[in-house]
C-alpha cells in the first residue's frame, strides 16, 4: 500500500506516519527528513536547501523528487510506502505519478489532516524529538514517560528544529496554502481522499487512519 500524509505544518504528519510504520512495518519517506539529513552531513543537497529551509519555503521540485525516487529504489518492492511532506506542489504530484508508475506502484489513499491553524504554532514551537532515533514528542501534548529519558531508545539527548519557529511557521503554512493544498482536487478527481479529523487527539487520528487503511 502507498499513502500520502497531507497537512499544514504541525497537522501530525510526522507522528502518524511514524505510528504506521511501527504498526504494519511500512516505510516513512518524508523529504523533510531526508533533507534535514543532508543539511546535517553537509552535502550539495543540503547546502542547497539549508537556507530555502530556514526561511520556511519549498525547495526545488526536482531536488526532493529525485529524493523519493532514490528512498524508492532502496525499498523492497512489496513494502508500502508512507509520503510525508511529499508532494507539496502539482509538478511534485506529476513527477509522483511518474515515479510510481516506473516502478509498478499505485496510490492507494491520500489522507488529509484536516486541523485549525491556530492550534499549529503552538503543537510546532512545542515539538521535539529524541536525538538518536528520532521519535517525535511535545512539551504538553506528548511528554516522555520519564522526563529526559526517550520511551523508545532510552536516549537522553533531543533536539528542537530550527525552522520550529514562529516566524518561519507563518510562512511555511502561508506555502501550504499556496502551492500544497491546491494538489487536493487531482486526487479528489481520483476518488482516493479521505479527511480526518486532526485536532482529535493523536489516538483518536490513528484510528480513523486505521480505519480507512482497512476500507
Ligand atoms: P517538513 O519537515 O515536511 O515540515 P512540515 O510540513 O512543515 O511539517 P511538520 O514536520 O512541521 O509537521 P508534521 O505534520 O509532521 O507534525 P508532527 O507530527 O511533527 O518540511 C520542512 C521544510 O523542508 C519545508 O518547510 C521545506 O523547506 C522543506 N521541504 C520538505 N519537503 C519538501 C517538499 N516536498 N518540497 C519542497 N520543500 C520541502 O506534529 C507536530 C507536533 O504536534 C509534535 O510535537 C506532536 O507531538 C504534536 N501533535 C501531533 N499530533 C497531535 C495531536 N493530534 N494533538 C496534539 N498534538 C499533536
Ligand atoms: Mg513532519
Amino acid at each position: 500500500m502507498n499513502i500520502i500524509l497531507l497537512g499544514p505544518p504541525g497537522a501530525g504528519k510526522g507522528t502518524q506516519a511514524q505510528r504506521l510504520v511501527e504498526k504494519h512495518g511500512m516505510r516513512q519517506l518524508s523529504t523533510g527528513d531526508m533533507l534535514r539529513a543532508a543539511v546535517s552531513a553537509g552535502t550539495p543537497t543540503g547546502l542547497e536547501a539549508k537556507s530555502v529551509m530556514a526561511r520556511g519555503e519549498l525547495v526545488s521540485d526536482d531536488l526532493v523528487s529525485a529524493l523519493i525516487g532514490d528512498e524508492l529504489d532502496a525499498m523492497a518492492p512489496g513494502s508500502g510506502a508512507i509520503f510525508d511532506g511529499y508532494p507539496r506542489t502539482a509538478s511534485q504530484a506529476h513527477s509522483l505519478d511518474v515515479i510510481l508508475e516506473a516502478r509498478g506502484r499505485t496510490l492507494d489513499h491520500v489522507i488529509e489532516l484536516d486541523v485549525n491553524e491556530d492550534a499549529l504554532v503552538e503543537r510546532i514551537t512545542g515539538r521535539f524529538t529524541c536525538a538518536a532515533c528520532g521519535k517525535g514528542y511535545h512539551d504538553v501534548f506528548e511528554r516522555p514517560r520519564v522526563d529526559g529519558t526517550c520511551d523508545k531508545c532510552g536516549g537522553h539527548e533531543f533536539k528542537r528544529r530550527p525552522d520550529d519557529n514562529a516566524n518561519t511557521v507563518r510562512t511555511r503554512m502561508a506555502e501550504y496554502r499556496a502551492k500544497t493544498a491546491p494538489i487536493l482536487p487531482i486526487y479528489e478527481a481520483r476518488g482516493i481522499v479521505a479527511r480526518v479529523d486532526g485536532m482529535a487527539d493523536m489516538d483518536a487520528v490513528t484510528a480513523a487512519i486505521e480505519a480507512v487503511l482497512a476500507r
